[in-house]
This record gives structure tokens, C-alpha cells and sequence, in this order.
């Protein structure tokens, strides 16, 4: 008991410590996430969001695609994290039973529909460890050399490929986006998969420093014809390690020229309103204010709404939120389990430590379809062709 209080007051106080090197600019609600009131984009229309529940030779894909009338301006294929798979991307419904609609995953998904993208997430195959990627890290003749026919890559081809031929998308463009185990997972496709991806996005993870470079080479000296696609990265203020990383990666990618997006995520408030706003349909108006004055009162959070301590070390904030009796809306119970819980995801986006986040979502679109543009017809990926047909 008393080794435990004194591990959690030494956890808090390495994390004040670690407060003051972080400090960022306090981002204002965006417009789409309710600004101050209480209804997002995500919390009226997360209705729509309906996955189709698919396996593929035994990969688990679950896609969505904008309304029939909507001209698909592009295909996003979602890679989760460790401990996290396709069903978090949508709400449990009919056609997606097991759906578990995590909210950072729900609003990148609704976010890409609404500007008419498709979604494609695909559940890694390695249910064993923790459901992280095989990784694709190292030159690209060891990731060939490394590939066998359960390789995570070749089976998330084969699904994409599979999907793309049966739905006719084969020519709009594909783009990557992945989490933490998944940003590596899609920062190494290109090496495998040269010219099918038209913006890589890797949230939380850089990419193994001369990475880029590595591609280039092969560019220059073999028969890859694409250059390395358009690569936005998303890194969080406390995840300080990786910070020296990102920045090679971003020097990396100005020396060969290629378009390079850096979004950095920086430790932001909790408001009365802020989980209403997000953890839709589980937290409503009334338990997101019970909410934030169980940890206001617990002094989990401080006078300003900042987080006291990481929310995945120090976990009193559960036992605020049940001592306080708050129930979901609707009157069940709410979900709290680590990596499991939309609430538990939110306190560590606001925290800034090694989490999906949305918010960066408006911004990645944005520079893939610029640099899209900027790219003559003849440079542009060519996306999945005809190559891999004989996976049926
Ligand atoms: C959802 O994603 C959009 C697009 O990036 C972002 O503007 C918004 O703040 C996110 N969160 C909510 C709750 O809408
Ligand atoms: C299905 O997957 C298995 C093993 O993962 C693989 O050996 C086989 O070639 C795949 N089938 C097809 C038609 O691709």
C-alpha cells in the first residue's frame, strides 16, 4: 500500500516535471468539434457511420464508402495501433456486430466520408501479440527477404486489392494512415508497395532515420518508377524520445524534395463540454460536466483543465469517475478498460502521450490533395493495379 502511493506521487511528480518542457499552444475547439457548445459534427451525424464487416482469406477489413451519388475523391486505409483493431473505427451495428466505435477512430472515419473518401480498415493477423503489426522496418530487400504469404503486408494487399477490384476504385487514389504499431506498418508500405500510395500519414511513430533515403536510392538505381508519396507526421509533445526522430525525418524528407507535412500535438485542456463533444453515444451532456467535476474535484485535473498526470500510469482517474456513481448515458455502464475505453483515449490525446488523434485529420487531407495536384498526371501512384489478380 504504502509502496504504491509513494510509486504514484513519484509518477506525478516526474510528471509535472515533464509539464513544463511541453507546454504548447492551446488549440480552440474546432468548429466541427462543437467549438463551445455541446453537439460536434461527430455527436449529430455518427448515425451514419455504418461499417461493412468483411474477411478476406481470414483478414478481418471493415470499410465504408460516401453515399452512391458522391464521386469518391480518394480511399483512406486505416492502420490501428497494438491492442486495437479495425472494429474501432465504427459503432456496432447490424452489418459490423463486433464494431466497438472508439472516438478518434470514429471521427477519422466520419471526417473522410463527409469529403468523400472511402474508408478501408483492415485488423492486423497477429492476435498473439497484443494485435501489433509485423513490423516493416530495415532496408526493403530485407522486408522482401522477411515476407512470407502471413506476412500483415501481403495480406492487407490482398484484402485492398480484393475490395478495390469488387467495388471498381482502381482509379482513385490510395492513401495510408496509421497509429503508433500502425504508423511503422505504413511507413514501410511503400517500400514494398512502390508507386500504389498517394500520402502516407503516420501518427505517434517516425519512420527509421535514412528510411526516405533508402526508398530514393532504389528509385534512382532500380526499377521503382514512383518517388516516396507525400508524407504527413503527427507527433505529441510528451512523447519526447521521439521528438529527435521526427525532426531527421523531416530534414530527410526536405533534402529529397519530397512533399512533407509535420503536425505536432501539444497537451491541451479538459472541458466541461470537451466528452460529450467526442465520446459519442456513451457520455452525454450531463455525464461529461459529472465528469470533469469528479476530476476536478480529485484534482486529476488543474484549475485550467490540464491533466495532473498520464492517464495511463496514474489510473486514479477511474476509480474518480465510479466513486462519483457516473453511468453511461442511457444508464449503462461506461467503458473505462485500457485501450478500450473512449474516455481513456481522449484524457491521453489531452495529455499528449502516444495517442490517435483527429484533429489532424482536416490538415492531412488537405496537403495530400494539394500535393496530389501538384503532381503531373504521368508522377502520380498508380494505386492497386491489375498485379496481385490472382488472389480471388
Ligand atoms: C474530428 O475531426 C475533425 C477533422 O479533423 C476535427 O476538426 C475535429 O476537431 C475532430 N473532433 C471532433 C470532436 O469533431
Ligand atoms: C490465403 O492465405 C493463405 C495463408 O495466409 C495463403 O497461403 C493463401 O495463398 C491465400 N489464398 C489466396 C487465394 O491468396
Amino acid at each position: 500500500m504504502a509502496l504504491a502511493l509513494i510509486a504514484t506521487a513519484g509518477a506525478l511528480a516526474s510528471a509535472f516535471e515533464v509539464q513544463r518542457d511541453i507546454q504548447g499552444p492551446i488549440m480552440p475547439n474546432s468548429q466541427a468539434a462543437g467549438g463551445k457548445g455541446p453537439k460536434s459534427i461527430l455527436s449529430q451525424l455518427y448515425n451514419q457511420l455504418s461499417g461493412t464487416y468483411e474477411v478476406f482469406n481470414g483478414t478481418e477489413t471493415i470499410w465504408q464508402r460516401p453515399p452512391a451519388d458522391t464521386p469518391l475523391k480518394g480511399i483512406l486505409f486505416f492502420a490501428h495501433s497494438c491492442g486495437h483493431a479495425a472494429k474501432d473505427l465504427w459503432p456496432r451495428t447490424e452489418s459490423c456486430p463486433h464494431c466497438f466505435g472508439l472516438p478518434e477512430e470514429m471521427n477519422i472515419t466520419l471526417h473522410s466520408l463527409l469529403r468523400g473518401y472511402a474508408v478501408v480498415a483492415v485488423s492486423s493477423s497477429n492476435k498473439h501479440e497484443n494485435s501489433c503489426w509485423h513490423g516493416l522496418w530495415g532496408p526493403r530487400d530485407e522486408m522482401l527477404r522477411r515476407t512470407n504469404e502471413r506476412s500483415d503486408w501481403v495480406k492487407a494487399r490482398a484484402a485492398l486489392h480484393h475490395l478495390i477490384h469488387r467495388e471498381g476504385w482502381q482509379q482513385v487514389p490510395l492513401y495510408a494512415l496509421g497509429v503508433s504499431s500502425g504508423g511503422g506498418f505504413v511507413l514501410g508500405l511503400p517500400m514494398v508497395m512502390p508507386g500504389v500510395f498517394s500520402g502516407i500519414a503516420s501518427v505517434v511513430t517516425p519512420a527509421f532515420p535514412t528510411h526516405f533515403q533508402e526508398y530514393m536510392r532504389h528509385y534512382d538505381v532500380d526499377q521503382i518508377e514512383t518517388a516516396w508519396p507525400p508524407t504527413a507526421l503527427v507527433h505529441m509533445a510528451r512523447d519526447a524520445v521521439l521528438s529527435g526522430v521526427f525532426k531527421l525525418n523531416m530534414a530527410e524528407l526536405q533534402e529529397l524534395e519530397i512533399p512533407a507535412l509535420e503536425v505536432p500535438v501539444y497537451p491541451q485542456p479538459l472541458t466541461p463540454l470537451y466528452l460529450a463533444q467526442r465520446c459519442v453515444p456513451e457520455v452525454d451532456e450531463t455525464g461529461s460536466m459529472a465528469i470533469y467535476a469528479a476530476l476536478q474535484k480529485g484534482g486529476f485535473i488543474n484549475a485550467e483543465g490540464y491533466l495532473n498526470a498520464n492517464p495511463r500510469l496514474v489510473t486514479a482517474w477511474r476509480d474518480m469517475i465510479i466513486n462519483a456513481g457516473i453511468k453511461a448515458a442511457g444508464g449503462g455502464e461506461l467503458r473505462l478498460g485500457p485501450e478500450a475505453s473512449p474516455i481513456s483515449e481522449e484524457l491521453n490525446l489531452l495529455y499528449a502521450s502516444n495517442e490517435l488523434t483527429s484533429e489532424a485529420l482536416t490538415d492531412i487531407l488537405d496537403f495530400f490533395e494539394k500535393a496530389l495536384a501538384a503532381t503531373p498526371v504521368e508522377d502520380r501512384a498508380k494505386g492497386i493495379t491489375g498485379e496481385y489478380l490472382e488472389w480471388v
